[in-house]
């Protein structure tokens, strides 16, 4: 019997356990949540990259050298620094959750701030991330600022692409690993351009998507 995800959900179902309608509601949710939230970030991670090719051949290079090396892909989160670093700058310039929303069930007073029941309360990563109090250079593309040298001079709360507290996102660390081999497998094949014609735009509407659509000019590394 396989242990994916969907069998060990499906072997949650029972009369101690979870209705089939939890069962159905949680698959939906993950492939809500996991799905679309992933593809945002690779695809922006790439146009940044593109953007930026002197980083782009960093990743690269790494990239090369550890395919070289290493076949398990769940090792190469840990084994490429750098790839991992632009894909959480890709992920602090464009988050694929723009705003964090909350609606008290009480009033509330926080820091002197009265909030009514009800009151729509946004928490905005896209506002953090790019704060010129918080940031160095906030809106450019520096991925060095995720080297492991430099990643714990950035605060918890000022980075949330995945949230923070009770509902912190379930499928960060999933999110990582999937992201790091879809870029590792993509990049070690293609090298991806922007042309005359990317100039997307970002929009909120759930996710942070690429008004009229990313398109780059793809060519064959291999
Ligand atoms: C780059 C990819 C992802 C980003 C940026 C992201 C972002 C987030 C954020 C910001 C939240 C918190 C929402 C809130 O506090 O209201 C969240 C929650 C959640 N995420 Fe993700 N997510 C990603 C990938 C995934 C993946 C791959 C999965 C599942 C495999 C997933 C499943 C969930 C679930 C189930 C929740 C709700 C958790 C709860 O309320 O207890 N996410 N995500």
């Amino acid at each position: 019997m396989p242990q994916d995800f969907l069998t060990l959900l499906l072997k949650a179902e029972g009369p101690d356990g979870l209705t089939r309608a939890e069962v159905e509601d949680n698959i939906i949710t993950f492939i809500g949540a996991g799905h679309e939230t992933t593809a945002r970030a690779l695809g922006w991670t790439l146009y940044c990259l593109a953007e930026a090719p002197w980083e782009r051949e960093k990743v690269e290079r790494e990239i090369d050298a550890v395919l070289a090396r290493e076949l398990d892909p769940t090792k190469w989160l840990d084994a490429m620094p750098f790839t991992r670093a632009a894909f959480e700058e890709g992920l602090r310039l464009y988050p694929p959750a723009p705003s964090i929303n909350r609606e008290p069930i009480e009033p509330e007073t926080w820091n002197g701030l009265y909030i009514p029941r009800r009151a729509a309360v946004l928490v905005m990563p896209w506002v953090v991330h790019r704060h010129r109090k918080l940031w160095d250079r906030p809106d450019a593309f520096m991925p060095e600022r995720f080297h492991p040298a430099n990643r714990e001079k950035i605060d918890r709360f000022q980075y949330l692409p995945f949230g923070a507290g009770p509902r912190v996102c379930i499928g960060t660390s999933f999110a990582m690993q999937e992201a790091i081999i879809a870029l590792a497998i993509m990049l070690s094949r293609f090298r991806f351009d922007t042309t005359a014609e990317t100039k997307p735009w970002p929009v909120q509407k759930l996710t942070t998507q690429p008004q009229g659509g990313l398109p780059m000019q793809v060519t064959r590394r291999l």
